[in-house]
């Protein structure tokens, strides 16, 4: 079968990257996190001094963008690509909390944006990729064969992402999860540049009572279906 370009999107903690990953290991293409570099620059701005809880130094960050170089390394344990930072692994450190409440504040900036799409565009150019995030289907890849808008209410994200935490021994409370939640979702559907909307020809799946199984089975069809 022809190789596609497949663009996820959706509201933070819907389950993307869990669907994107086992889609990627069924069709053999390659899997990128595009999050996985806001996160990234999210974490250098953090190092370096230039977010907080009280102030970003938006001005400074665009200064540093050149000195920001990502890369993915592919982990055959693990089955995809780890997240690099100036050729550090940063892979554990861009998924806490912390980076979670500035990330977004990061994502807005339209410069940071540009570094970024252009990178994931030149990945995507041999097709036989899935992406998730937030733009794919609309700003990367507007031109994807196969595109798909998750949903699941904003308990059921909550509750997952907190697991998910709990279960790396993060020190986190519920509520703490939830407004996380709640606030990316209205940060990255309003923002000026590139914000979370449905693209046009995308298909929406809400995940909330749906297992594993069931959402992949109903994604592989829809690769049957637009893969041709
Ligand atoms: O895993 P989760 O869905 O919570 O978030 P993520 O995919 O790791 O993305 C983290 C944040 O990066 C999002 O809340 C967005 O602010 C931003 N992002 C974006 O603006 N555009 C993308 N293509 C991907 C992520």
């Amino acid at each position: 079968m022809k190789k596609i370009t497949i663009a996820i999107d959706g509201y933070s903690s819907t389950g993307k990257s869990t669907i994107a990953k086992e889609l990627a290991r069924h069709l053999e293409y390659v899997y990128v996190d595009s999050g996985a570099m806001y996160r990234a620059v999210t974490y250098f701005a953090m190092q370096n001094g230039y977010i907080d809880a009280e102030f970003f130094d938006r001005d400074t960050l665009i200064a540093a963008l050149p000195y920001i170089k990502l890369h993915f390394e592919f982990n055959a344990g693990l089955g995809f690509g780890e997240m690099f930072l100036n050729d550090v692994n940063v892979e554990k450190e861009i998924r806490t909390i912390e980076v979670s409440s500035f990330v977004s504040k990061i994502a807005e900036v339209s410069e940071v944006r540009a570094k970024l799409v252009e990178q994931q565009q030149q990945m995507g150019n041999q097709k036989g990729i899935v992406m998730d995030g937030r733009d794919i289907g609309t700003v990367v890849f507007p031109d994807a064969e196969l595109k798909i808008f998750m949903t699941a209410s904003a308990a059921t994200r909550a509750q997952r992402r907190y697991d998910e935490l709990k279960a790396k021994g993060d020190d986190v409370s519920y509520e703490e999860v939830l407004k996380n939640v709640q606030e990316r979702d209205y940060i990255d559907t309003h923002r000026e540049d590139s914000p979370l909307v449905i693209a046009d020809s995308a298909i929406e799946i809400d995940n909330s009572d749906l297992t594993r199984e069931e959402q992949l089975r109903i994604v592989l069809e829809l690769v049957l279906r637009f893969g041709k």
